[in-house]
């Protein structure tokens, strides 16, 4: 079985067993060979916009023997994937901005697919997109790896909630809360607003958000 680093390895778990998986910016095709390794999948579909990234997938299923199970797709996207049969679209390791534009070009992924996200930056700009055009964040974790957080998001087609700025940024605290790595992404997003607050109203706003929160946190663990 190959290894997988701990922010890959809490997106493999989110996988349902059975699906039919698309990995869309697969690079080296590490979540699709331990997904069909571990036996949770019996095929995916791997995909990524550029051919270096693939060469790195292709060299990878032959070390493993599952070119059989996997197959190698290049292109922008979801772009001229028939969505017939596919359940589950993983999309990691990119920026959010990137992840909505993916999204918004394949509307197809609003009709019940479950959505597993792990974007690396533009966490705000992706719940934003999600919850104003058509899909609810179903859940939310937080996986610690190298010295960073990353925010892992499963979604689905659906009418969401309103998010307020602070949520846009962090996560609904019902969702995300209780996450014991929740403190740490609290904590930076405040020193960003704290940086920005002197010139940014809005800035200073999710400030005193952030202050209210991390009271109220602070509250619930003094019990
Ligand atoms: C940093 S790697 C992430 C690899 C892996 N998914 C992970 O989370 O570790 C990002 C990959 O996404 C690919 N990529 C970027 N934009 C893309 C797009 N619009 N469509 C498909 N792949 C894309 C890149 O070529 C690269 O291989």
């Amino acid at each position: 079985m190959i290894r997988l680093s701990a922010r890959l390895a809490a997106v493999a778990a989110l996988v349902p067993p059975g699906a039919s998986v698309i990995d869309v910016g697969t690079d080296h095709a590490m979540v699709p060979v331990w997904l069909v390794q571990a036996g949770i999948c019996p095929h995916v579909l791997a995909t990524d916009i550029r051919p270096g990234p693939l060469r790195s997938a292709a060299a990878l299923l032959e070390r493993t023997g599952t070119g059989d199970r996997i197959r190698l797709m290049q292109t922008d996207g979801l772009a001229g994937i028939a969505p017939e049969g596919y359940d589950t679209v993983i999309i990691a390791g990119m920026g959010g901005e990137t992840m909505a534009s993916i999204l918004s070009a394949a509307p197809w992924t609003r009709s019940g697919v479950l959505l597993i996200l792990a974007p690396q930056s533009k966490q705000a700009q992706l719940r934003r997109f999600l919850v104003k055009n058509g899909y609810v964040i179903t859940a939310e974790r937080l996986a610690a790896d190298a010295g960073r957080v990353y925010p892992i998001l499963t979604a689905r087609g659906g009418v969401s909630l309103d998010y307020g700025e602070a949520e846009l940024h962090l996560g609904r605290l019902e969702q995300i809360g209780t996450d014991p790595l929740f403190g740490r992404v609290l904590d930076a997003a405040r020193a960003q607003a704290a940086k920005a607050a002197p010139f940014d109203s809005g800035a200073a706003q999710s400030l005193e958000e952030y202050d209210r929160i991390r009271r109220e946190l602070d509250h619930d663990h003094s019990f």
